[in-house]
Order: C-alpha cells, then structure tokens, then sequence
C-alpha cells in the first residue's frame, strides 16, 4: 500500500446544505447547520492527520442575494458554532483565521469573530480558515489597488514577480494549496481563491456536505496521493 501524502492546506467549497436538507423534508438552515457541525468533524480529523491549514468556502460575496432569512441564519452561524465547539477546538490545539471583507457583517458577529482569532492564535495545530464575505475576483482586485497605491507612494515598485504580488492576498501567510475538493456534484470553482488554486489538485465529490465524512476525506488524499503533481515541467 502506497503512503499517503499529506497535503499541507486543504480548500473545501461544501456545497449541497440545501439539497441535503430539501431531500429530508428540512428548512435549508438546517442543512446549513449539520454543515457546519461537520466542519468541526473534518478540521478535526484533518488536525490528526496533519494537515496544516484548511480553508471552507463558508460565504460568499454572491450569498448575499439569497433570502433574508437565510442570510440572516448564515450571519448567527459563526456564533452558534464557536459557542459550541470553539472549546473542542482550542483542546485540539487549532488556530482559527478568517478571509474575506468581515466588515459587512453583523457587529456582534464581528466580535465574535475577533475574540476567536484572538483565543487561538498561540494554537500550533491546523489552521482552520473560514472565507466569509469572500470572493476570488474581489480578493485580486483589491491585491491590484493596494499594490498600485503602493507603486504610486514609492513604497513598491513595478518589478515584482508572482511571490511578491501573492503578498498581497488574503492568504499570504497560508502554505499553497495543495488540494481543493466540492462537495455535492457541481464541478465549477465559483470564485473560489482563483489565484491560489493555480497549481492545485481539483477533487469533486458527488457527496453533500454535511454527508462528507472522515472516510471520503480519506478517499479524497488517496486520489490526491496517486496524481502525478509535475506543475508544467516532466
Ligand atoms: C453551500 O450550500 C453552503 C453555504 C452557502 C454555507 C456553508 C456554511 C457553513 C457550512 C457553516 C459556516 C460556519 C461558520 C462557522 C462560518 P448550498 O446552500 O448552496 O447548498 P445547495 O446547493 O444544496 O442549495
């Protein structure tokens, strides 16, 4: 049996909350809730496996033109989750970070999110990521304005190559992805971390979300394990 690779940084795009929840008869909030009791599932195994960072597609900058109710469900997300899991996640020794404008959201959603960053940030185990607010096409727009500003103040200048610009991105003290896996059939990339996906292998899973268990994770690092990563040379 081959050795599993470990990828360093895993992205998730977990689709399939509200379809998971309309086949059981269920408002699509709860399909919203299972997910993200199953993200606490994942970072956990991914935390045991070694993995180093694992970024979830849990907002984007589209979701806001779903209905009132449902954004507003998606908004007191964070809070419920981090009441209830934020402890199980500091005892497994995970940081928690976020991308994405946070501003747009709530204020006491805000808080919440600070005090999280702030309560794991000496954590050395996986870095759970969660993009909010976030959208791909955003992220290197705004990295293109701040890199102008700073062209046009001295402070850069036009001679910089693709690492350097990748420091203007919201993730620029992650590790490159090595793996991006959409759960629930759709094989797009939805403005999703278009930069950073360059290079990374793609995986797409006919499972939804909240079924997405340890066991196709482990299904999905095997696949990954027997691509051959050449990044355009032999
Ligand atoms: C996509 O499924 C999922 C979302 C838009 C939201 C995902 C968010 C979470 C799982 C929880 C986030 C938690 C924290 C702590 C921020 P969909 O609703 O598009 O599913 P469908 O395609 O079946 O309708």
């Amino acid at each position: 049996m081959e050795e599993r690779i470990i990828p360093k940084h895993i992205a998730i795009i977990m689709d399939g909350n509200g379809r998971w929840a309309k086949k059981r008869g269920l408002p699509r909030t709860a399909g919203h809730k299972q997910g993200a009791e199953n993200i606490r599932k994942i970072a956990i195994a991914c935390n045991d496996l070694g993995v180093k960072a694992l970024t979830c597609y849990a907002f984007s900058t589209e979701n806001w033109k779903r209905p009132e109710s449902e954004v507003d469900y998606l908004c007191k997300l964070p809070r419920l989750f981090f009441n209830s899991y934020l402890a199980e996640l500091k005892k497994n020794n995970i940081r928690v970070t976020f991308l994405g404008e946070i501003e747009r959201f709530p204020k006491e959603t805000q808080k919440v999110i600070t005090t999280v960053v702030s309560e794991t940030k000496n954590n050395t185990g996986l870095n759970l990521c969660f993009a909010i607010n976030y959208g791909g096409r955003r992220e290197i727009l705004l990295a293109a304005k701040q890199y102008a500003k700073d062209v046009m103040n001295g402070e850069n200048t036009l001679d910089i190559d693709e690492e350097e610009f990748g420091q203007y991105m919201m993730t620029k003290d992650m590790p490159e992805i090595d793996l991006m896996i959409r759960t629930s059939g759709e094989v797009r990339i939805s403005n999703f971390l278009l930069w950073q996906l360059a290079y990374s292998e793609l995986i797409f899973s006919p499972v939804a979300w909240p079924d997405f268990s340890k066991e196709y994770l482990l299904e999905a690092i095997d696949e990954f394990t027997h691509r051959n990563r050449r990044f355009g040379g032999l």
